[in-house]
């Protein structure tokens, strides 16, 4: 078995590392750790220690020293995490800023284009498409894809889609997308998408930290991410990445110019930011890959994922909406009890009578209950929860 895996497995040394956080005592099960990640101990007082000393040292240190000694150090370290040039990335403050960013300064629509969407997409990625279009006098197409998803019937939408939509220029994709948890088959996609001349925007907000992946092996020109949920950082940091010969097709940000328009980080608003999160960031990306980076989170995630599918998979009156391919599942996967309409009633009873916490999510097929565990979560956890949703079927 490779090492990630055979730790994945290990409770003992699972058990261990949850050490490093701080965790509420009281309080439900927490298995919504999709919204954000929590940072450990260390991070934490690392945080507060930056903030300590940026609150002292003010303009003085920032304007003398933080670009030169720190900043740029932190935009390379941001770049290796996903293996690419420091060059080709730009920070921002969330997924949504970075990916508004790269929505808003397109500039090869033209009217009479048009951009593509689908059901799984974020919703401040739908809007901002539909408003591009807008601009720029273009059609939105929306997809459906059907549900349950399997590779080819997500590649054949889209290729469905290209031929019936021959002007399609512009597709967003999300890697992972927040409703159920699917993982896109995104090279194949991306691929598809190259065959009748489509760009790419990726929404990696949920892969970062818990994928494993390779933006030029994916065929990716362009993409956003954040730092708070899997790779454990402070909330409200970001980053974009646009491939160096791509990077005309994006216009420097309303006419931005504090950088050269040949630099990445005129595409995104100039702004202060949040300095002592960015101070923070070597640390975290320490503790990221000391633990094994994304593949071993990745493999801890799926394997509590696994516990509770496997488990309930089969089980009248539950639906799990992810497929049990490997390739399109991750540690966030969603479920709905079919004998209730009302799954918001579910989750409330699932927070009430067994002090679980989740969050439901609306899909185009219904709502559903979305279940992420974090890497805090022990397997002692998840057979928790799997008698708590066997015993919910039954009602
Ligand atoms: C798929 C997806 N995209 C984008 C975002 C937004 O990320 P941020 O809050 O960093 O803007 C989220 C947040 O949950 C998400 O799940």
């Amino acid at each position: 078995m490779p090492e990630n895996t055979l730790r994945a497995h290990d409770e003992a040394f699972w058990q261990t590392y949850i050490g490093r956080y701080e965790i509420d005592s009281e309080g439900p099960l927490n298995l919504e750790n999709g919204y954000f990640g929590r940072m450990s101990r260390t991070v934490v007082e690392e945080y507060q220690r930056n903030i300590a000393f940026i609150n002292r040292s003010n303009s003085v240190y920032v304007r003398q020293h933080f670009d030169l000694e720190h900043g740029d150090a932190i935009r390379r370290q941001v770049a290796q995490l996903i293996q690419v040039p420091p060059e080709t990335v730009a920070m921002a403050t969330s997924a949504v800023d970075a990916l508004q960013s790269l929505i808003r300064n397109y500039n090869k629509l033209k009217p009479g284009d048009q951009v593509l969407i689908c059901d799984l997409e974020y919703a401040s990625v739908k809007s901002a498409m539909r408003w591009l279009a807008r601009q720029r006098g273009a059609e939105v197409i929306e997809l459906v894809h059907s549900h349950p998803a399997s590779l080819e019937s997500l590649v054949g939408t889209y290729r469905n889609a290209f031929i019936r939509h021959p002007r399609v220029k512009l597709m967003a994709l999300t890697y992972v997308n927040h409703l159920t948890g699917l993982v896109m088959p995104v090279q194949a996609i991306a691929e598809t998408a190259g065959e009748f001349d489509v760009d790419i925007i990726l929404d990696g907000a949920h892969a970062l930290g818990q994928i494993d992946f390779d933006l030029k092996k994916l065929g990716i020109h362009f993409a956003g991410f954040n730092l708070q949920k899997w790779i454990g950082g402070p909330l409200a940091l970001g980053f974009l990445y646009i491939d160096p010969q791509r990077l005309a097709d994006i216009d420097p940000d309303m006419d931005e110019g504090h950088y050269p328009a040949t630099d990445i980080r005129s595409r995104t608003p100039h702004s202060t930011p949040n300095i002592p999160a960015l101070l923070t960031l070597p640390l975290v990306f320490e503790e990221h890959q000391a633990l094994g980076g994304a593949s071993a989170k990745g493999a801890r995630l799926n394997y509590l994922r696994d516990m509770w599918v496997s488990a309930v998979r089969d089980v009248p009156g539950i639906e799990v909406m992810t497929p049990d391919d490997p390739s399109l599942y991750c540690g966030i996967t969603s479920m709905r009890f079919t004998a209730h309409t009302d799954q918001q009633a579910m989750a409330d009873r699932l927070l009430d009578d067994y002090d679980i916490f989740t969050v439901v999510r609306h899909t185009s097929v219904g709502p559903c209950i979305r279940i992420t565990p974090g890497l805090i979560t022990l397997a002692s956890d998840i057979k928790r929860l799997i008698r708590a949703l066997i015993e919910l079927s039954h009602t």
